[in-house]
């Protein structure tokens, strides 16, 4: 998918979706464990590439010095107005640009990178960048899209993972993650109508086995891993915001139909 024209059409629907239309949604979820990752850490240079409408890079901004760089023109103007209504100090700390991620230049000790891997062509698009714009301590905290969720929301991607020869392999990698402990939890779910929703069938995904290895090569190395917004089926059928109670546990990387890694280099 082209991510330029796909941002062109939808930037505005797609914040309202993420951020505005429910309190458990994927933005809100995303940024909440941001928020958790850099609440201990010491005030940071941070690139926040594919900031979007920069709500992620105002919430960093409370504490840590961010740039936020997207090259769609109606992210950054949504991202400009969100700062104006931002404390004056906040507003301060942050910059946004309107460029594409690649052109960004500097040293940080953070990159996030939230959103936006399964919009490059290529992986080491993203490790590439990072470690030019990293300091030799630095942190990268990227989100990928979960291939393991496609055995467990039982959807059309489960289909193309058995036809592919691909499942088994999945399922082992799920097994794996059964051995970290569960909690007893009280859901009060809410069900809602099954949409369907293919446009986004096309985008790559990663198993965090994957992502671990090709991070790996390119110098990182793995800390934690996060399932957002985890799920017991297909969105929106079943959700719950007691699930993300699940967020920390290993198996959350099962039921999660995205993930957030945190690398250091
Ligand atoms: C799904 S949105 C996520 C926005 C933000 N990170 C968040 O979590 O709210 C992805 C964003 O990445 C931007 N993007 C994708 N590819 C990009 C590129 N090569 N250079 C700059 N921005 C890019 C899009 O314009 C879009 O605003």
């Amino acid at each position: 998918m082209d991510a330029k024209k796909y941002f062109n059409k939808t930037a505005e629907a797609w914040v309202d979706d993420a951020y505005n239309n429910k309190k458990y949604s994927i933005g809100h979820q995303r940024k909440e464990i941001i928020g958790k990752i850099f609440s201990n850490s010491p005030k940071m240079r941070i690139a926040d590439l594919g900031c979007g409408a920069g709500y992620v890079a105002l919430e960093l901004a409370k504490k840590h010095e961010v740039v936020g760089i997207d090259q769609n023109k109606k992210m950054i103007e949504m991202a400009e107005h969100y700062k104006n209504l931002a404390p004056l100090q906040v507003q301060k700390r942050v910059s946004f640009v309107c460029k594409p991620l690649q052109e960004l230049e500097g040293n940080f000790d953070a990159v996030i990178v939230i959103g936006v891997l399964y919009y490059l062509k290529r992986d080491e698009i993203l490790f590439n960048l990072a470690k030019k714009l990293l300091n030799s301590k630095g942190t990268l905290v990227v989100s990928a899209r979960n291939r393991l969720f496609n055995m467990v929301s039982i959807t059309e991607r489960t289909l193309k993972e058995i036809k592919s020869g691909n499942a088994s392999r999945l399922v082992k990698e799920i097994m794996e993650l059964y051995k970290g402990k569960v909690k007893s939890l009280k859901l009060e779910a809410k069900i809602y109508p099954r949409v369907k929703k293919t446009s986004d069938m096309g985008l790559r995904q990663h198993t965090p086995n994957e992502l671990k290895k090709i991070a790996k090569r390119h110098g990182f190395r793995l800390i934690n891993y996060y399932g957002v917004h985890p799920h017991l089926i297909a969105p929106p059928v079943f959700e719950t915001e007691g699930l993300t109670e699940f967020e920390c546990l290993s198996i959350s990387l099962a039921w999660s139909s995205q993930f957030i890694g945190e690398f250091k280099i």
